[in-house]
């Protein structure tokens, strides 16, 4: 499966290069507010988006610009979670939803994504209809640090290490015991991930993926 990836904006780039670790992967166009996604490889127009209103938004802040994990690290995040058919998998920051819906069609999970950026949920609902698991995906337009997780067995994220560390708390309060965390590229603070598991992607460029089963401790 191929996803529509944006173009990354310049700020999106020099956060990158100052964390050193979000890798983008190839440009391809920009989707514009406000214009269909372009039937470019799924032969599906979406439909143009619905406005909505983003005013509970106003006071929310940016954990990360938006740069998509590349599919094959994906497959390796879901796997390492050992995620099945039993499992509710959020994406905290989820973008095209790529993740959540990864979830569902390859392991017959339940997913849930949450963004700030209504482009990016409107993008990604389109991507559940295409893939056909609607039913099992959905995507909240909000704010990740108010968001309930906690019917999520498993958590991905692809922030930031301070968005990780803010976000800590919540984690550790709400999260059932033996609930499984995975963060692409960034850690936890003092929290000693269970296993951390590096490789080069297909294209060369250095991966790290963070693994926590929740023990039931909160963290502050
Ligand atoms: C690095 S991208 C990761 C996208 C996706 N999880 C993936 O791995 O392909 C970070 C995403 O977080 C979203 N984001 C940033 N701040 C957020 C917040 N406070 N609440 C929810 N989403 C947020 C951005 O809009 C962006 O789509």
């Amino acid at each position: 499966m191929t996803f529509t990836r944006l173009t990354l904006t310049t700020a999106c780039a020099a956060v990158a290069a100052v964390a050193g670790v979000l890798i983008a992967t190839p440009l391809l166009p920009t989707v514009h507010a406000g214009q269909p996604v372009p039937a470019d490889f799924t032969g599906v127009t979406a439909p143009a988006p619905v406005p909505v209103d983003t005013s509970a938004l106003q006071d929310s802040q940016s954990l990360a610009p938006y740069v998509p994990t590349p599919q094959e690290v994906v497959d390796r995040m879901l796997q390492l979670a050992e995620v099945g058919p039993d499992d509710v998998v959020y994406d905290l920051g989820s973008g095209d939803g790529r993740i959540p819906i990864s979830a569902a069609r390859d392991y017959g999970a339940r997913g849930v994504g949450v963004d700030i950026d209504p482009e990016r949920v409107a993008e990604a609902n389109a991507n559940a209809r295409r893939e056909g698991v609607s039913d099992r995906v959905s995507f909240i337009l909000g704010d990740a640090m108010a968001t309930d997780v906690s019917d999520a067995t498993v958590v991905t994220l692809y922030l930031l290490s301070s968005s990780n560390l803010k976000l800590r708390p919540i984690l550790t309060n709400q999260l059932a015991a033996g609930a499984r965390i995975v963060s692409h590229a960034f850690s936890m603070g003092d929290w000693e991930a269970d296993s951390v598991e590096t490789f080069n992607d297909s294209r060369g460029n250095p991966r790290t993926l963070y693994f926590w089963r929740f023990d039931g401790q909160p963290r502050p």
